[in-house]
């Protein structure tokens, strides 16, 4: 995938450009290191936001983007203090509103690079719900760049069926039955349905395959 990546980014990008988001993925590699418990995540978030925009029909560019926005997703976490993400408690309010902080300066970190200003947006915003509940600005709906609706699907999927220190794993047709009882109100409905569609289709074998 990272492979992937690069050719995209070499193909598009001047010298000086390719070595700030160069930078920038080394820094994505670098958040595993600050945050094991999440160790791979990213990646995956990665893998299945491009599948999902496959699924859509979104051309290749924009599958490409996704990818590189889901390794940068969580890119803000390294500007976050390490012991709410440790903490296998119910965060405080405080602790909450500390642990939010991340899409903001998952965002002000990505911006800097001119060529990324879309992503930086996506970022930006896939802690967003469909209902209007979700942060930094209680986007709701169509409101909510389609970018971050997906990676905020797939986020939630690989959240759910991959092994965290407090949560116990789930299957995947459970945490797909999850996503499909949230449409509409923290997700996008039709993110979820080809989603859903695409893990049926597989036999619900996405994992080994997709990474
Ligand atoms: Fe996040």
């Amino acid at each position: 995938m990272l492979k992937a990546i690069l050719e995209e980014l070499l193909e598009n990008q001047r010298p000086a450009k390719l070595s700030q988001s160069l930078l920038l993925i080394t820094l994505a590699a670098l958040l595993d290191t600050h945050d094991p418990l999440t160790s791979g995540h990213s990646r995956r978030i990665g893998t299945y936001s491009s599948l999902i925009a496959r699924e859509l029909g979104l051309s290749e560019r924009i599958q490409s983007a996704l990818r590189l926005a889901g390794l940068l997703h969580d890119i803000g976490k390294i500007g976050v203090r390490k012991a709410p993400l440790y903490k296998p408690d119910k965060l405080s309010d405080e602790e909450m509103d500390e642990m939010k902080r991340h899409v903001i300066l998952g965002y002000e970190i990505i911006v800097e690079v001119p060529q990324l200003t879309t992503i930086a947006g996506i970022v930006l915003h896939h802690h967003e719900r469909i209902d209007g509940s979700g942060y930094p600005h209680g986007l709701s709906g169509d409101e909510i760049p389609l970018g971050s609706r997906i990676l905020c699907v797939a986020d939630s999927f690989d959240a759910m069926v991959t092994s965290r220190l407090y949560r116990p794993t789930i299957s995947v047709p459970k945490a797909l039955e999850e996503l499909e009882k949230c449409s509409n109100t923290q997700f996008d409905s039709e993110v979820v349905r080809v989603f859903g569609a695409y893990l049926r289709n597989k036999g619900f074998h996405l994992l080994g395959e997709a990474l």
